[in-house]
């Protein structure tokens, strides 16, 4: 058999919470295909958001194995562990998580320099390419305050394509968008799919979703996998959720709205984290401008994007960037 991009093997991740344990995970084997589409659902508090940080490399299981192309990953070193998250993966979380103090640019180009493969200039031209990847061309200069939840949840995907991972991972990415703007983000989601060799993870709580963008779903069930079988397609909710299968397995989105962030969240953790590394960086660089403060240089080339109608947005995200220098 080939060998999967990620294998779970018994992935155990318990909490203690007080006097009691939570198995979030409680025993888990999963297999995920190079350039498959997997989405995984079910109930609040079922694991999906362990799951997919354990994926990451962003939480350790208390027991069992992660195989990144037949390599056990926990027995690596923190800096080997660290260059999975930064450049094999990308995450996109519900929240966005940008830095706020960042333009659209700036949080774009991060992990491009945390990476510390190309120059200044050279992470610039790359981060303003992805930006009109996501049709986003005309923001640049942007703070996420000034840009809609869709425009930002575009910056954040750009952020994630930046280091060109082969495993993107998504954690709830439309659950704060209105139902137009996230088919918009699904549709690039998917593009971004097709496009490249690129294995997606997809977190929902949204069956439809799954069942018409995914090619395989996985429905998790107190720690366990309850289901894990292909994709329905396009059908109808009713047709996706046959009665007695895995119906009943996953909330409402009214429930899911209902929810706040858990204490101890690892998104949370790790945009700290990334805050952490950028103030260590500014510091160790003080010979590197800061990004905000250097000319737009060299103007990337629209690629093509992936969403109709973005040619031509590269003149104004120019003079944008412009009027902040
Ligand atoms: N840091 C933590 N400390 C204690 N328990 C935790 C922690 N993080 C998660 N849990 C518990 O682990 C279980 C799985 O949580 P997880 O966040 O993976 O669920 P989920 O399926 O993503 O839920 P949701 O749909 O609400 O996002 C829950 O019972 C949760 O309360
Ligand atoms: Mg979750």
């Amino acid at each position: 058999m080939a060998k999967a991009l990620v294998e779970l093997v018994d992935v155990r991740r318990a909490y203690r919470f007080g006097d009691a344990v939570v198995n979030a995970l409680a025993g888990l084997d999963l297999r995920i295909e190079r350039g498959s589409f997997v989405g995984v659902i079910g109930r609040s508090g079922s694991g999906k958001s362990t799951l997919l940080n354990i994926l990451g490399g962003l939480d350790r299981p208390t027991r069992g194995e992660l195989l990144i192309e037949g390599q056990p990953l926990l027995a690596r070193r923190s800096d080997e562990l660290a260059r999975y998250r930064r450049e094999t993966v990308g995450f996109i979380f519900q929240s966005f998580n940008l830095i706020p103090h960042l333009t659209a640019l700036e949080n774009v180009a991060l992990p491009l320099r945390l990476s510390g493969k190309f120059g200044f200039f050279e992470r610039r031209r790359r981060a303003k390419e992805l930006l009109e990847e996501v049709g986003l061309g005309h923001r640049v200069g942007h703070k996420p305050a000034e840009l809609s939840g869709g425009e930002r949840q575009r910056v954040a995907i750009a952020r994630a394509l930046a280091n060109d991972p082969s495993l993107l991972l998504a954690d709830e990415p439309t659950g704060n968008l209105d139902s137009k703007t996230a088919e918009e983000i699904m549709g690039m989601i998917q593009a971004l799919h097709a496009k490249g060799d690129r294995t997606v993870v997809l977190v929902t709580h949204d069956r439809e979703q799954a069942e018409r963008y995914c090619q395989r779903v996985i429905v998790l069930e107190d720690g366990h996998l309850k289901a894990d079988r292909p994709a329905r397609g396009g059908a109808t909710p009713a047709e996706a959720a046959p009665p007695g299968e895995d119906a009943g397995l996953v909330d409402s989105g009214a429930e899911q709205v209902a929810r706040g962030d858990a204490p101890g969240d690892p998104h949370r953790e790790a945009i700290a984290r990334l805050e952490e590394q950028l103030a260590v960086l500014k510091r160790r660089l003080g010979d590197d401008p800061p990004i905000a403060e250097a000319s737009a240089g060299a103007g990337g080339e629209s690629s093509g994007g992936l969403v109709p109608g973005d040619a031509g947005t590269s003149a104004a995200g120019a003079t944008d960037e412009g009027s902040t220098a």
